[in-house]
């Protein structure tokens, strides 16, 4: 294969994979499997090693966490806070030993062995010994402003001993003891107010609070698990030593660590702690295992977001048995009749889980699973919750086979199966549930971000008519909002002002929010990028699309397929009458001399505008771009998970500023 087709293949499984992670993360409306998820990023991550000049930054296998939210102020990290590489069982962990006993020419060197706490990872920062700055790990580079929470928490001193001109980054893990995290959900119920669902997101969403009053009041504790940047600090050689002195300061630093020097001892541990686990007071999703020396692990370095020198080793996945009640189907955006289980609730891992995905039809099939069936559930870490298969001998022969309806469960219109589609389809546009999934996907974030449009408000409009296709957004008038449930004078007129300000959203947004199958903002960039207005997309066919890295055949076909149908033309033409911005580039690049005599460079994921675009507002406002950081670079411009352009920034001493400080200097 040439470098070009292997390349096209890359670009294509990364659109799909961002597609899915959209689905996944922001839309909780997941089309396919975690194992078909898996197999794809398998794929991405095996073409990328064996083509490693073709991995760029921002590939999903190189993004770190989420990016900060806007109710924060931002904090640049002084060092990049990375993630921790997986294996998953001592095959995989024997891989990872013998690589690096071979990167440092030696194979007996001390590691050590830690518990992986499942809690929030933040960084803190004291200078000349006071504690200033607590923040997220964000998306790894700039993560969010939490000082005032941080402060709140017992075991973190707000004075350490250190001399003048010091700094030290202290990181550690903020989570939320079990015993506490049952008594406050207790109390929260008793209130009654919605219990969290477990104490990971105890943890995160007591620390993310604006008022650190709340916080105050909630169950919260941190692990210190290492330092990143120190300045004017005495240094230790390991990590091991490091953490003792952190412990004499007065941090929480875990008990259960181990300074070992094999694999075996490795492997005891872990057994050890996949039995013990349960003993623990707070919830831990593996082991850590890390080199101990600093000079080691300079000479390991790491790749992308992990370290070489850790890793971590996941415990296996927490299954359980409960009954499967009923087979109920979802209509999603695109028609796709999804199937989901109806589950006797059960908790695992700290969250009770009331309902699964069973994929499609035919993996119901496969797996044979009935009605009133006992089935294995699993779930780990963050993944939705999946059914193995029925526990045979648990079988009473009341167990009934489910058979995929003849018609759509919401709007009873006939359903189809497509040869080479797993999916069974509702393909009448006006049905219901497939127009409420399709507009909450048209308002939300990554679309036209319709602020105060929820689900309910959503739902209201469906229901009294006022909606019918997401165009209509664009013609309520004030008496018509002002007459649903819940709407005052004040609401009224600030969902009307965000209707209004979203026709200004530059053309990806309107691409991504049209919810063309397999067009998520990625390919939406990609495409805004290359025409003049959505009108040019009915021009394209299979061959000039598929031209584009990044859009394969069945991407290409979908576009073709969407910009092929009348009602689809109507409802464009009726976006561009009713004032929506059909247009590329047509935002902020105000001409102007503002950015005369300065030199800019980019680098990492950006994320509310392409390179290109950056590019072109900074040129039409005096300013210059250039590809690497050097004495005469004014800014570096940095978006998530930068490369090396990063720290060269910060050696030369060069302002790094987010892409919302430059449009801010506009
Ligand atoms: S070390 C460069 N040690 O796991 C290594 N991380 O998946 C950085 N975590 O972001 C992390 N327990 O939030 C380290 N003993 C431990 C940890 C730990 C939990 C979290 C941490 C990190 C994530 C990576």
């Amino acid at each position: 294969m040439t470098d070009e087709s292997i390349n096209k293949q890359i670009d294509s499984l990364r659109s799909l994979i961002e597609f899915y992670n959209i689905q996944y993360y922001q839309l909780n409306d997941s089309e396919i499997s975690d194992s078909e998820y898996d197999k794809l990023f398998n794929e991405l991550k095996t073409l990328e090693d064996l083509h490693p000049h073709l991995v760029s930054p921002q590939s999903p296998t190189q993004k770190v966490g989420s990016p900060p939210l806007d109710q924060f102020a931002k904090v640049n990290h002084k060092s990049p806070m990375l993630s921790l590489g997986n294996v998953f069982d001592n095959e995989q962990l024997e891989a990872w030993y013998s690589r690096i006993s071979r990167l440092l020419d030696d194979d007996s060197f001390e590691m050590q062995c830690e518990l992986k706490f499942d809690g929030l990872a933040v960084s803190i920062i004291y200078e000349n010994g006071s504690l200033t700055t607590g923040s997220t790990r964000g998306n790894g580079i700039i993560g969010e402003n939490i000082t005032n929470n941080i402060k709140t928490l017992k075991n973190v001193p707000h004075n350490i001993k250190s001399s003048n001109n010091s700094l030290i980054d202290i990181r550690g893990e903020v989570y939320c003891p079990l015993d506490q995290f049952h008594s406050f959900n207790k109390q929260r119920e008793l209130q009654g107010l919605q219990p969290y669902s477990n104490p990971r997101n105890t943890a995160s969403g007591s620390l993310r609070q604006l008022d650190p009053e709340i916080t105050a009041k909630r169950p919260l504790d941190i692990f210190i698990y290492g330092i990143g940047t120190t300045i004017g600090i005495h240094e230790y050689e390991t990590h091991s030593e490091t953490l003792d002195w952190l412990k004499s300061q007065g941090f929480n630093i875990n008990e259960h660590r181990k300074i070992i020097n094999s694999v075996v001892e490795i492997a005891d541990y872990y057994a050890y702690w996949t039995e013990m686990r349960n003993s623990l007071n707070y919830d831990t999703d593996g082991i850590v295992i890390k080199v101990d020396s600093y000079q080691k692990q300079n000479v390991l370095g790491a790749v992308a977001r992990e370290p070489r020198w850790a890793i971590a080793y996941k415990y296996p996945a927490k299954t359980e048995i409960t009954k499967l009640i009923q087979i109920g189907i979802n209509v999603g955006r695109t028609g796709s009749l999804n199937p989901f289980a109806e589950l006797d609730p059960i908790a695992i891992g700290g969250v009770t889980v009331k309902n699964a995905t069973l994929h499609n039809y035919e993996d119901i099939q496969k797996k044979d699973i009935r009605v009133n069936d006992f089935v294995y559930i699993r779930r780990s870490g963050d993944v939705i919750p999946q059914i193995l298969g029925p526990v045979l001998e648990k079988r009473t022969g009341n167990e009934q086979v489910f058979t995929m309806p003849t018609e759509c469960p919401s709007c009873n219109s006939q359903i189809y199966k497509y040869s080479d589609d797993v999916n069974y389809y509702c393909i009448n546009s006006e049905c219901p549930d497939q127009f409420e999934n399709h507009l909450i996907h048209f308002v939300s974030k990554n679309c036209m971000d319709i602020r105060g449009l929820g689900e309910e408000t959503i739902r209201s409009l469906i229901n009294s008519k006022l909606l019918n296709t997401p165009a209509d957004l664009y013609e309520l008038t004030f008496d018509q909002i002002i007459s649903l449930e819940g709407f005052k004078q004040l609401s009224t007129n600030n969902l009307i002002s965000s209707i209004q300000e979203s026709k200004q959203r530059p053309l990806y947004s309107l691409i991504s929010a049209l919810g063309i199958k397999f067009v998520g903002s990625e390919v939406s960039n990609l495409l805004s990028r290359n025409i003049n207005n959505i009108f040019d997309l009915f021009e394209m066919n299979e061959s000039k699309l598929t031209a584009f890295p990044g859009i394969g055949e069945k991407i290409a076909l979908s576009i073709c397929s969407y910009f092929s149908n009348d009602n689809n033309i109507y409802q464009i033409t009726r976006f561009r009458d009713l004032g929506v911005n059909i247009y590329s580039n047509n935002t902020i690049e105000n001409q102007s001399n503002i950015l005369l005599g300065l030199t800019f460079v980019i680098t990492g994921r950006l994320e509310n505008h392409t390179r290109s675009e950056f590019e072109s507002i900074i040129n039409s406002n005096g300013g210059k771009i250039t590809s690497n950081v050097s004495n005469v670079t004014n800014f570096l411009i940095a978006g998530a998970d930068p490369g090396s352009k990063f720290t060269k920034a910060k050696e030369l001493n060069v302002n790094i500023i987010t892409e919302q400080e430059l449009l801010e200097m506009l």
